[in-house]
């Protein structure tokens, strides 16, 4: 026997689905404690304002106020794939640039837009645009293996060098090359690199960035650990740092655990 619903009952099962989706939403920080959606309550169609039907929101670690984390499925699946350390430099170099590319979705979040008349085929409407393209500054070497990802997405970014290694016994940042966009500082920066481990690399390009005026500056990384986000703290508290994990610990030598080893080595096959 066919089953037919009332438009009271069809409405009350959507408001339940909507409540449904909007709890999901709320509950998909993962045990990394990427943080939840900011969840409003209920619109006036039963709908929260500001997750219903979008995505959710993110919020700041909790126990680190300046990491941000992306911790997508998709991100966490290949993030696994590129640890693994039988997976060939051919792969580690494409595996980096996809995971940046998945990440900037989150990380241009907070990007400025205009309005913009346009023409659809159908009619004239006021849409909106990027205020600005960004600027990437991939710290050498292993933070080009992030930049093409992100331009893919930004054919309009500008990008600029910052050659900085790590003293082998000391850990502390050596820089040896930098080049940035003249008007670098119209817009936001991204800086990017795949580790951040005692944090000196990262602190110190920051540094070479915000002297050209830049106030708008993130990091973007792959792989954290609480002793870089704690440095990055201290030194540039008003940046912020996107990572696709927050991983253990430093060891001895000062890499990160379980990190992915040495990224600039996987990614050229040096
Ligand atoms: C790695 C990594 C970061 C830095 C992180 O680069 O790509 O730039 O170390 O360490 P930190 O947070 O302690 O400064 P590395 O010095 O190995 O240079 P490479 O990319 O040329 O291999």
């Amino acid at each position: 026997m066919a089953v037919t619903m009332s438009a009271r009952q069809l409405a009350l099962k959507r408001r339940e689905a909507w409540g449904i989706r909007a709890l999901v939403m709320v509950d998909m920080s993962g045990s990394g404690g990427s943080g939840a959606a900011t969840h409003e309550g209920p619109g006036p169609h039963g709908r929260c304002y500001r997750c219903a039907g979008t995505t959710r929101r993110m919020q700041a670690h909790a126990q680190h106020p300046n990491l941000w984390l992306v911790d997508h499925p998709l991100i966490q699946h290949k993030l696994s794939v590129l640890r693994e350390r039988t997976t060939p430099s051919s792969d580690f170099r494409r595996l980096l640039g996809e995971i940046a590319g998945l990440m900037t979705y989150e990380v241009s979040r907070r990007f400025e837009t205009e309005p913009i008349e346009i023409h659809t085929p159908m009619e004239r409407m006021l849409a909106r645009r990027l205020r600005c393209a960004p600027t990437l500054v991939p710290v050498l070497r292993a933070g080009l293996g992030m930049t093409d990802g992100i331009l893919a997405l930004f054919t309009e970014a500008r990008v600029g060098h910052i050659g900085i290694r790590r003293d082998e016994r000391t850990a502390r940042p050596e820089e040896y090359y930098l080049r940035l966009p003249p008007d670098v500082q119209d817009g936001p920066v991204l800086v990017v690199d795949p580790m951040l481990a005692t944090g000196g690399s990262a602190a110190r390009a920051v540094d070479e960035v915000k002297r050209t005026g830049a106030r708008d500056i993130s990091v973007v990384c792959l792989v954290v650990v609480p002793e870089g986000l704690a440095a990055m703290q201290a030194a540039h508290p008003d940046v912020r740092v996107y990572a696709a994990a927050l991983d253990r610990c430093l060891n001895e030598r000062f890499f990160i655990c379980p990190g992915l080893g040495d990224a600039g080595d996987r990614c050229f096959g040096t």
